[in-house]
């Protein structure tokens, strides 16, 4: 059995506004173990940064921990990233647990070179004389193909995608058992995605760590994971072993998540689910989805399901299905 790394028990995670909480992440439920790679899915604005944030324990105003567990589990210990003191976060940062955040190409500071960037970040967490560090790192920036000029180099003098590389080496250099990777290829162009693609997973199955990728993107969940957790508006709809997730959703929201991916042969663009997720601050009663959903029931506007087991490792949150992994009605196709 894969040691766990991580486990996330009824996490709670709002903004704080003037209008009232916004809940962003409510009531959030897995585990993740060594040597998985996980993604996590959902649309825009369904709380996947907000998560992925606290699981670093990156709680900054007016993002605030309600309740719950984020427990980090290193050598025997516990450590609840939703309530952490600072001091406890620098020893666990970089060498344990590493973050790539959306939109990371504003993380580089334009007027420093790579090398001292890389220097800065790595020295600050390790305690090693610059030139033994300088010559890992050249080392480490080798073994992963990327060019040793870019360490010379300012950051617009490199293109986005070499950028992004440079951000995910410096991430990973200290061998972190656990490293979160938000939209790393958002905004980057087919090829060049697939290319950052195959890096994380060459890093992960170098390091054999965990990796978690967030994207709203169905396509890079099909290329690179093995688990997906679908979320949609703060809260879980499914989880389950890629192929399961992708033959044999169960929740409507997965569903329509990957039929609205392009299809080779499609001559118009696929558009998205009709509608929008709802605004956090005051969500659906009942099924959060249930406005959206396409096989409503009565009970939907009511209850909040609960997540239910179907088959090993394959878990749902819907009314449709029971917990003895029985279908409830059957037009839900
Ligand atoms: N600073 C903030 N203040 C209030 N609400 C916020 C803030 N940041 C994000 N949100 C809200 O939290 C929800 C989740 O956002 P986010 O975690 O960024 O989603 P995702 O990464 O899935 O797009 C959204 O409804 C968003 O509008
Ligand atoms: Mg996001």
């Amino acid at each position: 059995m894969a040691e766990k790394l991580l486990e996330i028990n009824h996490a709670q995670i709002y903004y704080a506004t003037l209008a009232g909480y916004v809940k962003a992440v409510d009531n959030v439920n897995f585990d993740i173990n060594e040597g998985e790679i996980v993604g996590l899915a959902g649309e825009s604005g369904c709380g996947k940064s907000t998560l992925i944030k606290s699981i670093y324990g990156f709680i900054k105003y007016p993002m605030k921990a309600i309740s719950g567990e984020i427990n980090l589990l290193t050598n025997g210990n516990k450590l609840n990233m939703l309530f952490v003191e600072k001091e406890e976060l620098r020893k666990v940062r970089w060498k344990y647990i590493s973050y790539v955040p959306q939109a990371s190409l504003h993380v580089l500071n334009p007027v420093t070179r790579i090398k001292k960037q890389f220097l800065e970040s790595v020295k600050r967490e390790h305690n090693v004389k610059e030139k033994e560090a300088m010559d890992e790192v050249k080392e480490y920036l080798k073994s992963l193909g990327l060019p040793p000029d870019v360490l010379d180099s300012f950051p617009h003098q490199l293109s986005g995608g070499m950028q992004q590389r440079v951000i995910i080496a410096m991430a990973t250099f200290l061998k972190p058992r656990i490293v979160l990777a938000d939209e790393p290829t958002t905004a980057l162009d087919v090829v060049v995605q697939r290319g950052i693609l195959q890096m994380l997973r060459d890093i992960q199955k170098e390091l054999k760590n965990s990796l978690i990728i967030v994207s709203h993107d169905m396509g890079v969940h099909y290329q690179i994971t093995h688990k997906i957790v679908i979320m949609y508006a703060g809260k879980i709809a499914e989880i389950g072993p890629t192929d399961e997730i992708f033959n044999n959703p169960y929740h409507p929201y997965t569903r329509l998540l990957i039929n609205s991916l392009p299809r080779i042969g499609d001559r118009e663009q696929r558009s998205g689910i009709e509608g929008s997720p709802p605004n956090l601050l005051n969500p659906p009663e009942g099924c959060r989805f249930n406005p959206r959903c396409p096989s409503k029931m009565k009970i939907c506007e009511e209850k909040i399901p609960e997540m239910v087991e179907i088959s090993k490792g394959h878990f749902v949150a819907c009314h449709l299905f029971q917990k003895n992994g029985k279908r409830v009605k059957e037009d839900a196709e």
